[in-house]
């Protein structure tokens, strides 16, 4: 269910922008809540609404390529390469800022995410502003992104000035982080819609940040991107087997599960293809919340494209809410 502030209208977005209100805006990763970058007034109403504690910083979506030395003092020749390949799309490069930039925007570091979508209808609002976007993911703070403009409208719609809606999104998963070191060491942050080979095949090897994906002891894990539902995360059949007297919510890559209702079952790439998969993840995670089962069991993808951040995703799910104990 859509509410009746949101449309199609990038002009009336753009208004509602200039006067430093929140618009929800299309991204071929996730929806974003987008407020004036370099206004302090709307970066703030951004941490508030989405509940977000200020030391989390927001990556600054800019229009073109040549404004990217507006905002930071250099490019080093990696992140370059990286630019070039893959903008406008799923790619956020940290960069040393400018003062011009906020500190509230990146939680006082030196550092600012920049990307350049390339949704059209975010392309084209972009174009009709003389600001950049600061946007997280339209979500509630520790909650699933939104991959339609009806999921941003359910949780956020109230407090948000317009919903620019440009249809359910391409990619499905959030922009992957890079920064790249004055060595040229290339660091990941965040793995996402530009899954590592592609970003190995650009620059070479990278070092994984700490926080980023490795598949983590579960306390060290940041419990992040969850369902209300608890999930568990393993080999569906043998999770079943402990399971088996409750209404259980299924998540898996193709294969139906015999002996579970259809309708609790989201199988995301009947032809096993990670990017189809992708794209799928979060609203099936959405709808599968949305039915009050006591657990969603979920397995494993496989580790390779954008298999890897899938299972980055559902790891952290999984350690968000893990069950009481076992039923
Ligand atoms: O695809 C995306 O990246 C979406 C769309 C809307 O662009 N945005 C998004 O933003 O996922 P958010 O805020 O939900 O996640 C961005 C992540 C956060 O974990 C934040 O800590 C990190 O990027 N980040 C942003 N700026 C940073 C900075 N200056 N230094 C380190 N991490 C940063
Ligand atoms: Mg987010």
């Amino acid at each position: 269910m859509h509410t009746s502030h949101s449309g199609t209208d990038v002009h009336v977005a753009a208004a509602c922008l200039r006067r430093d209100e929140l618009v929800a805006i299309p991204t071929e990763t996730v929806y974003g809540l987008a407020g004036n970058a370099l206004s302090p007034t709307a970066v703030s109403k951004i941490f508030a609404v989405k509940n977000r504690p200020q030391f989390n910083p927001l990556i600054v979506h800019l229009h073109r390529w040549e404004q990217v030395p507006e905002y930071v003092r250099d490019i080093p020749e990696k992140a370059q390469v990286l630019a070039e390949a893959i903008w406008p799309g799923p790619l956020t490069l940290l960069l040393p800022k400018k003062p011009v930039i906020p500190d509230l925007v990146t939680a006082g570091s030196p550092w600012v995410g920049i990307r350049i979508p390339r949704h059209p209808l975010t392309q084209e609002l972009l174009g009709l502003l003389d600001f950049p976007l600061a946007a997280p993911s339209a979500n509630p703070f520790g909650y699933i992104s939104p991959t339609s403009a009806g999921h941003v409208a359910r949780q956020l719609g109230a407090q948000i000035a317009y919903i620019l809606d440009g249809g359910p999104t391409d990619i499905g998963l959030e922009s992957t982080i890079v920064r790249v070191e004055p060595t040229g060491e290339v660091i990941l942050h965040r793995l996402g819609g530009v899954s590592l080979e592609m970003l190995e095949h650009l620059v070479g090897p990278l070092t994984q940040d700490r926080h980023a994906t490795q598949p983590v002891a579960s306390g060290m894990l940041k419990a992040h991107y969850a369902p209300r539902t608890p999930l568990v995360l393993g080999d569906i059949d043998a999770l079943l087997t402990q399971w088996k007297d409750n209404a259980v919510g299924i998540l898996s890559f193709s294969r139906h599960i015999p002996g579970v209702a259809p309708a609790h079952q989201r199988q995301l790439s009947p032809n096993r293809d990670l990017t189809e998969a992708a794209s799928r993840l979060f609203s099936a995670l959405h709808e599968l919340d949305e039915m009050g089962l006591p657990v969603i069991l979920a397995e494993p993808f496989p580790e390779k494209g954008l298999g890897r951040a899938i299972n980055d995703r559902l790891a952290r799910a999984a350690a968000a809410h893990p069950p009481e104990a076992d039923p």
